[in-house]
């Protein structure tokens, strides 16, 4: 199984989703791929923000090593799922879709609620942290 996490910036949100999904599969004995991406350009090439390398190592993860990219059409092609973080997102990798088999394949991490971006909002990466780690849960569930 091979995943992809998007959201806008992909330092604050997609990196911790990446890092808790990947853990959480390798914890139960999955063979998956995990990988992030954002929509936006700012930030390419640099690892996640300190913020999320901090709360996710405060949860004994390390996503230090990670390194920012963009989404590519290509990715459509590569992943079996794409999980966003909003509804921006959504619609932003949802214009990139080819066909209808490249749409089917995107979805919102949470299912019908959003993970909110804080990047402007220090007190919200723990918050955020425990959304991503409860959407991860759910998905290994129902994927596993
Ligand atoms: P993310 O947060 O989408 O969770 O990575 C953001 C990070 C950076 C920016 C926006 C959102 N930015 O505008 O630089």
């Amino acid at each position: 199984m091979k995943i992809l996490m998007v959201c806008l910036g992909n330092i604050c949100r997609s990196p911790l989703a990446h890092g808790i999904m990947e853990q959480m599969a390798r914890g139960k004995g999955l063979d998956w791929e995990v990988e992030s991406a954002g929509t936006g350009n700012w930030h390419v090439g640099e690892p996640p923000d300190q913020r999320s390398i901090r709360t996710a190592r405060a949860h004994g993860i390390d996503i230090s090593g990670q390194v920012c990219r963009l989404f590519r059409v290509s990715d459509f092609d590569t992943y079996d799922h794409i999980f966003v973080m909003d509804r921006n997102n959504l619609s932003d990798v949802l214009a990139m879709a080819r066909n209808k088999s490249d749409a089917a394949k995107v979805k919102l991490l949470l299912g019908d609620k959003i993970v909110p971006d804080p990047y402007y909002e220090d007190e919200q990466f723990e918050p955020v942290f425990k959304m991503v780690e409860e959407g991860c849960r759910v998905i290994i569930e129902e994927l596993s």
